[in-house]
């Protein structure tokens, strides 16, 4: 891009990586079209593993994520077509040939973690690396353990891995209640119990449209799950043979459109998503409404358009689904950096997600960070400079940060970018942003 030159010099916290450039303080304009949603695809790549025959799935973004999830599932056997420019993808568990995944898969993609539910009800055996923490938390597992050992699994943890047996039986179908409603866990546990013996109840259940979403497949394939969106998800076992492979497209998402929707308000433009379900978004469009954009929602598009007069600050505080979500809560806090008046962000999912807080102060916001809770006073403006994303949604925040800014910031951390977003770049450029991505090699 014409004027956007590499200047950096390096030093050990920005080395030699790829890393956005990007020239801000310029409206994004136009429209963008959202992709398959990496936090149910990766679920649907591993409920694969329950079905003995060809599942297709449609909609499937080409994600660093979704390139590991292959490997993982390659490991155990199954035969995985991955056509990228179409985006499908066809799995074929027809044969299963190890039930173990090893650290060196697993560390490099936690979400893997939702194989050893499938995996232990499939092959009454699983070993699986621990998924370990992350930069934003402890991500504990002591739910998908509990409910696994509810369903009749012995769980033993030693040298870093889960081993699970059920002793050559089937998991016993019985009534789960999670203490707080964990994505992983809920999938996990259903997932399990779609081959159990009888009835299972899981209570307090996660309610994410991607829960919805994987029932839904398991359905098509021939499960019988009713509940998932509400907090009781009953699960009535079937055996392996009653499953079939069938097609399916992933459902669209709802963070990729979260994002740009941001994005565009941050920036004082007009953008429209398209290929969303608008109501999965309710939490966010409710807050971006009380900061005074004007929204147009239809069937599956939405538009945000900036008053004359910019936006006003907000509260948020991450909670469960329907909640605010927390895979959204840095791009918020990017974008009320340089609201009208004062904002408070509380993170309460995770322990540890306000590391671009830092960053966003070294561009020349105004955040106090304290026990989880963001105090923000708007400024009237943001500075480029270099910065760091130290996780997925980070470095998005940290994008739309540059995008906001007066002259040229570099994002760093797009291994973390690379995980979760698609053509990021090139959308973004579809919107008349001046952003390039600089190759390290
Ligand atoms: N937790 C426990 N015990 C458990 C499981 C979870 O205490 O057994 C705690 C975790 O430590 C964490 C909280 O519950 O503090 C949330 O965990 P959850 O299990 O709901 O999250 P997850 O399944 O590990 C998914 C998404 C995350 C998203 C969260 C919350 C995937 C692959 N990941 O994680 O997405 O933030 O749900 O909505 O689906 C992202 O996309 O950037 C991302 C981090």
């Amino acid at each position: 891009m014409q004027g956007l030159k590499d200047s950096s010099i390096t030093d050990n916290n920005f080395g030699q990586e790829d890393k956005l450039l990007i020239r801000g303080d310029k409206p994004l304009r136009g429209e963008v079209i959202i992709s398959g949603a990496k936090n149910a695809v990766l679920k649907l790549m591993a409920a694969a593993i329950l079905v003995p025959g060809e599942v297709t799935l449609q909609n499937v973004p080409p994600l660093n994520d979704v390139l590991k999830m292959v490997e993982i599932l390659e490991f155990l056997g199954g035969k995985c077509n991955y056509n990228k420019e179409r985006e499908i993808l066809k799995l074929d568990f027809s044969d299963i040939t190890s039930i173990y995944a090893p650290y060196e898969l697993v560390s490099k993609l936690r979400a893997s973690f939702v194989i050893l539910g499938p995996l232990v009800a499939r092959m009454h055996e699983a070993k699986v690396s621990l998924p370990g923490g992350c930069q934003i938390g402890s991500r504990k597992i002591d739910l998908h353990k509990k409910g696994l050992e509810k369903l009749g699994a012995k769980l033993d943890i030693e040298h870093g891995y889960v081993e699970a047996t059920t002793n050559g039986k089937n998991l016993q179908g019985c009534e789960i209640y999670l203490d707080i409603p964990s994505n992983g866990a809920t999938e996990n546990l259903m997932m399990a119990a779609v081959l159990a013996d009888g009835i299972t109840v899981i209570q307090n259940a996660a309610k994410d449209p991607e829960i919805v979403d994987l029932a839904d497949f398991l359905n098509t394939c021939g499960a019988r799950i009713k509940g998932a969106g509400t907090q009781n998800i009953t699960i009535e076992g079937v055996s392996k043979y009653q499953l079939k492979g069938v097609t399916y497209s992933c459902l669209p998402d709802r963070i990729e459109a979260g994002t740009f929707l941001i994005a565009g308000l941050a920036t004082k433009g007009n953008v429209t998503v398209k290929n969303v379900v608008p109501h999965h978004l309710d939490a966010l469009l409710s807050k971006l409404k009380d900061c005074g954009a004007d929204l147009t929602i239809q069937d599956n598009s939405i538009n945000i358009a900036t008053p004359i007069d910019g936006y006003t600050g907000t509260d948020i505080n991450t909670v469960w689904y329907p909640g605010f979500p927390t895979d959204l809560q840095p791009q918020m806090a990017a974008l009320l950096t340089m609201s009208q008046g004062a904002s408070i962000v509380k993170e309460s999912i995770f322990e540890d997600r306000f590391s671009h807080v830092y960053e966003l102060n070294r561009m020349g916001s105004s955040i106090n960070l304290n026990n989880n809770i963001a105090n923000i006073t708007g400024v009237t403006e943001l500075s480029g400079t270099k910065v760091r994303g130290t996780d997925l949604r980070a470095t998005a925040g940290l994008a739309i940060a540059g995008l906001m800014a007066k002259g040229v910031t570099e994002v760093y951390g797009l291994d973390h970018l690379d995980r979760g977003y698609s053509k990021f770049v090139e959308k973004l450029q579809g919107l008349g942003a001046e952003i390039t991505r600089a190759s390290a090699n």
